[in-house]
């Protein structure tokens, strides 16, 4: 009885006092079009009046609320603010820039330093001009350097006091989206082999953009923000399940970021697609690797049924019926660092789909002790963004999947603090977290792999 006793006290998992370091990012995270409003001028929009029920629209009205959502950030805390510039309304017709446009922007980031909260900059947040989008996106051989000189103006003009700047969010998304599931502009459902050509696009723009603003100002920190998953096998007998979810995990998790240490775009799909390409101009065009960490998929592969693959998640599930995983961020967060020693890691997006609130508190903390205990084992990670400050516009999903901290009313434009958001300030105002450690890495990954 007594050894049973010792034995549990020896592994039982104890809670311990996470603390950040002083310089910690605390932070939240938003993306332009799905917070501003009237963005008139993008593909998305067109696309939203062509093919959906619900548009953006105005949005959060963020664009005519910029002192009042400020504010809202000092209430929680944070000292950094991820944002996104929108191209479209900064460059509306290839080659003119709306003043207008740039004073609003100049005028935010201004109001951001003011309050000293740093802004995270995304220079592509899934949208892109109409007028880029009917060139043929990032298949236009002229992309790369329309992106480069937009990204060069903003670090010039708009925000020449940022430091920290993201080329693209999620590429992977972006383009599996767009050019193999069909779902998202340009809608050109496909086989998977579509998306290689736009992928090869998204690294020469973003290799573009990397050397230009470097060459502007050589001390920017510059990455791109990658949504991560954690792909496990389904079945843990089956080798077939095994097989894909080892090739979801290179090809979605790790292809575009390996390539942008190596310049070289590797992608392997079992029965669908094997390419490997080397854009050397793509070599070491990051300085921190941005990840956007959600959930988990257990993956089921038929390689010779009609319907190869299919996904399921396990409980618990957030309103969008995404499994809450915070060991998966733990899990992730080492292996990055693993894969990529010499590279700090910023968290810069986490957060659920949660309309009560019942689950984001605790959302919340397992996934910021995760951070911290990843931290405190030695993983450079320097911030956690929390998407998001309020409820918006969630793309596909219209307003209905509610991510935000604050509750957003789409009639009046009120914004009102759910109780998670007085969490999350606390947490900040203490410098960390109480919270029951995770697994040891190494015994975790061989779970999921
Ligand atoms: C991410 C996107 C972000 C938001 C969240 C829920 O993939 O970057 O804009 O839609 O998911």
């Amino acid at each position: 009885m007594y050894l049973v006793f010792l034995l549990t006290l020896l592994y039982a998992k104890v809670p311990e006092f996470f603390r950040a370091p002083p310089d910690f990012g605390w932070c939240v995270a938003t993306a332009a079009h799905q917070n501003e409003g009237n963005n008139t001028k993008s593909d998305w929009w067109d696309f939203e009046q062509k093919t959906m029920k619900q548009s953006s629209g105005k949005a959060c009205d963020h664009w005519n609320r910029i002192e009042e959502d400020t504010k809202l950030l000092q209430d929680l805390h944070v000292n950094q603010y991820r944002m996104s510039l929108e191209w479209a309304k900064i460059e509306p017709e290839e080659g003119k820039l709306d003043h207008e446009a740039i004073e609003h922007y100049q005028k935010e980031i201004a109001l951001l330093h003011e309050k000293h909260i740093e802004p995270i900059i995304t220079l592509h947040h899934f949208t892109m001009p109409q007028w880029l989008r009917q060139k043929g996106g990032w298949l236009w051989a002229g992309a790369p350097e329309a992106f480069a000189n937009y990204a060069s103006f903003a670090i010039k003009h708009i925000a020449p006091h940022a430091t920290t700047w993201v080329t693209f969010n999620e590429p992977m998304i972006h383009i599996g989206g767009g050019y193999f599931w069909g779902i998202v502009p340009p809608n050109q459902k496909g086989s998977i082999k579509n998306v290689v050509l736009p992928l090869l696009g998204v690294l020469q723009a973003h290799a573009a953009a990397y050397h230009a603003m470097k060459h502007i100002n050589p001390h920017l920190r510059i990455g791109v923000t990658h949504h991560m998953r954690v792909f496990a096998p389904y079945a843990s007998w089956s080798p077939f399940d095994h097989i894909m979810a080892r090739a979801l995990d290179r090809s979605f998790n790790w292809a575009f970021l390996d390539a942008l240490e190596t310049g070289s775009l590797k992608l392997h799909v079992p029965f669908a697609l094997r390419h490997q390409s080397l854009i050397r101009q793509v070599q070491k065009t990051q300085d921190f690797i941005g990840i956007n960490y959600y959930t988990r998929d257990f993956i089921q592969f038929h390689p010779f049924t009609k319907n190869k693959m299919i996904l399921h998640t396990r409980e618990p599930k957030s309103n969008l019926g995404w499994e809450i995983y915070p060991q998966g961020l733990y899990n992730i967060l080492h292996e990055t660092h693993e894969r990529y020693p010499r590279l700090p890691i910023l968290v810069t997006e986490n957060g659920i789909a949660d309309q009560h609130d019942e689950k984001r508190s605790e959302f919340l903390k397992t996934h910021i002790v995760a951070t911290l205990q990843a931290r405190s084992e030695g993983v450079p990670v320097q911030s956690y963004c929390h998407w998001t400050l309020m409820d918006n516009f969630e793309w596909l999903e219209g307003f209905h999947a509610r991510f935000g901290l604050y509750a957003h009313d789409e009639t009046t434009n009120t914004r009102t603090p759910r109780p998670s958001a007085k969490v999350y300030r606390n947490i900040i105002l203490k410098g960390g977290i109480l919270g029951k450690p995770f697994t040891s890495h190494a015994h975790k990954l061989r779970h999921h792999q």
